[in-house]
């Protein structure tokens, strides 16, 4: 069985192995998406690059784009092969680019050819193959409409469907399309209603770890993306929540973690500010979380991190944060209804 439970949207620029990582250390049970990929890329590209993941990112789950089903084929038992847990494709990116390649929501003009794709991916490989999908198009979606595409699905071998609850305009930009058309969040719940027994994960403008688990009596899971990416620690009750682990990490114990990783990742030759970039916000709203932002962004390096570390744990020491008695990655303070 699947945990759909929670999870952080698959998002380009975004959830990269940097920032599932961090996320990871956030939360343990939350399942994380990569940024979507397109076949050709996997295919012919520098796998290693696009694909490589640490062991610790698991659950993870690659989200492919394409149009072609032996590409998309092939990719998917690459991915597979990397080690992933499901393979997802995107029927829901509206931009230009995915438009002129055929990829992405306009796909969802064509549910025979989805379902062709979904078929080529699920014969290829043993993995979970799940989709990510809108509504329908340009606002001409219909309730019927859709449930009749997951339909179609299901029969090609879809095992879960992440819907983002809105449709897709596609002569509006990507960003414009995560904000214009409403949300339906009721038809996914319909959906659930309809087709029990299958999978369905709700996504789209949910902003809170509570506002996400209050769909749960509804649907198997709900997906987080902007919410978590401007403040990773939307998630920090999740594994007490939802996975019943008895820890709660703090912004600074997260962040003595990522620095560890950041001296790891430099022997390897990545650059500083490809992991810092998405350490800009784990002080989010918290003292001293502008010059945190500002010492890392200015000074991009270990050294400015090992600053900014210091400033923390000044500021925390100064309001007396009950989270953080022992940063440097001692074990967590047991919780005091943990059984
Ligand atoms: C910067 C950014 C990049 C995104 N990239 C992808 C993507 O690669 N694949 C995808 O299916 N959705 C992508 N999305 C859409 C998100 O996965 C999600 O469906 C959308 O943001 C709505 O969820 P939210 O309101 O929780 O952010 C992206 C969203 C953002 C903000």
């Amino acid at each position: 069985m699947l945990d759909l439970r929670l999870s952080v949207a698959p998002m380009v620029d975004r959830t990269d192995r940097h920032f599932r990582y961090l996320v990871r250390q956030v939360s343990l049970g939350v399942r994380l998406y990569t940024e979507m990929t397109v076949a050709e890329g996997v295919v012919w590209g520098k796998r290693e690059r696009l694909l490589a993941f640490r062991p610790e990112e698991h659950p993870v789950a690659l989200q492919l784009a394409g149009s072609d089903p032996k590409r998309l084929a092939e990719a998917a038992r690459i991915g597979e092969a990397f080690g992933y847990d499901e393979v997802n494709l995107n029927l829901g990116c509206p931009s230009e680019k995915a438009q002129q390649a055929g990829y992405g929501a306009c796909l969802l003009r064509e549910p025979l050819r989805v379902a062709e794709l979904v078929q080529a991916m699920a014969e290829a490989v043993r993995v979970p193959v799940t989709v990510k999908l809108r509504l329908g198009l340009d606002g001409q979606e219909t309730y019927p409409g859709l449930a009749r595409l997951v339909e179609g699905l299901v029969e090609a071998g879809a095992k879960a469907f992440i819907v983002h609850a809105r449709s897709a305009l596609l002569s509006l930009s990507t960003r414009a399309n995560r904000a214009i058309p409403p949300l339906r969040h009721e038809w996914v719940h319909r959906l659930k209603e309809d087709f029990p027994h299958l999978p369905f994960v709700l996504n789209g403008g949910l902003r809170t770890l509570e506002e996400a688990l209050a769909h749960l009596d509804k649907v198997d899971g709900a997906m987080l993306g902007r919410a978590v990416y401007e403040d990773p620690f939307v998630l920090q009750e999740a594994d007490r929540k939802v996975y019943g682990l008895d820890r709660r990490p703090s912004r600074l114990q997260v962040a003595w973690r990522m620095r560890a990783y950041l001296e790891e990742e430099l022997q390897k030759g990545t650059p500083p500010w490809a992991v810092l970039r998405h350490m800009l916000s784990l002080f989010r709203g918290t003292p001293g979380g502008k010059r945190w932002r500002r010492l890392l962004s200015e000074g991009r390096s270990l050294q400015a991190l090992d600053q900014a570390l210091r400033l923390m744990e000044e500021k925390v020491g100064e309001e007396g944060e009950e989270e953080d008695p022992h940063p440097k990655g001692h074990p967590l303070p047991a919780h005091p209804f943990a059984g």
